[in-house]
């Protein structure tokens, strides 16, 4: 049975598709693009059209690209070969998912939150790995769906073992002009 919101999100993307097709690589990846490693796994979780992945193709990783979007996924393996570059793309719910133990170098997840990922996600590194995590915070009460929010604080206590190498919250996304939703970024490697 079909995810309930991988119709929603495929339509999406129909009708924006050249919006999601024109984005840049999210800019917490490509600025902090130097620590990643020049070889081995990295997973796009909540890819979209996997911008994100093929950037980390492009670096050299073997880039895996998971949604409930079997559009989306199209697109994205269409650019892949039309730039000659691979890209594994798989349609998987992440709201219960399974990741081999100690597999990926890196993992990026942006603009999504299923908080029952982040304990797959941690053990689904390598000792070593590193988490590019980019996603929504709450500012204020209005948050329309609150559960895709992060609180204030939350995401680094969920890798306050890990080596943090950056993290801000409450930052505005200078893309939109929401007032009610930040950003809290957090760049962490494991221990
Ligand atoms: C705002 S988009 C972000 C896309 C991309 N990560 C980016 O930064 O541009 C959110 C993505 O999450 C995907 N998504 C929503 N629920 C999901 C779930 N339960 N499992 C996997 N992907 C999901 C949607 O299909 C959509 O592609």
């Amino acid at each position: 049975m079909p995810h309930p919101e991988a119709q929603r999100w495929d339509e999406r993307y129909q009708r924006e598709r050249d919006f999601w097709m024109e984005r840049k690589p999210r800019q917490l990846l490509t600025a902090y693009a130097h620590l990643l490693p020049a070889g081995g796994r990295a997973l796009d979780a909540a890819c979209g059209v996997a911008i994100n992945a093929l950037f980390l193709a492009q670096r050299g990783l073997r880039a895996f690209a998971l949604d409930i979007s079997e559009y989306a996924l199209r697109l994205a393996k269409q650019r892949a070969s039309n730039i000659g570059l691979p890209l594994e793309a798989a349609v998987i719910d992440l709201s219960n998912p399974w990741l081999p133990a100690a597999h990926f170098e890196v993992i990026v997840n942006f603009h999504f939150l299923e908080r029952g990922t982040i304990p797959v996600y941690r053990q689904a590194l390598k000792p070593g790995g590193l988490i590019f995590f980019d996603t929504f915070s709450k500012r204020g009460e209005q948050n329309d769906i609150p559960v895709y929010y992060l609180d204030p604080g939350e995401l680094i206590g969920w890798f306050h073992d890990f080596e943090i190498i950056h993290y801000t919250e409450n930052n505005l996304d200078p893309s939109e002009n929401h007032s009610e939703r930040g950003l809290a970024q957090l760049i962490a490697r494991k221990p």
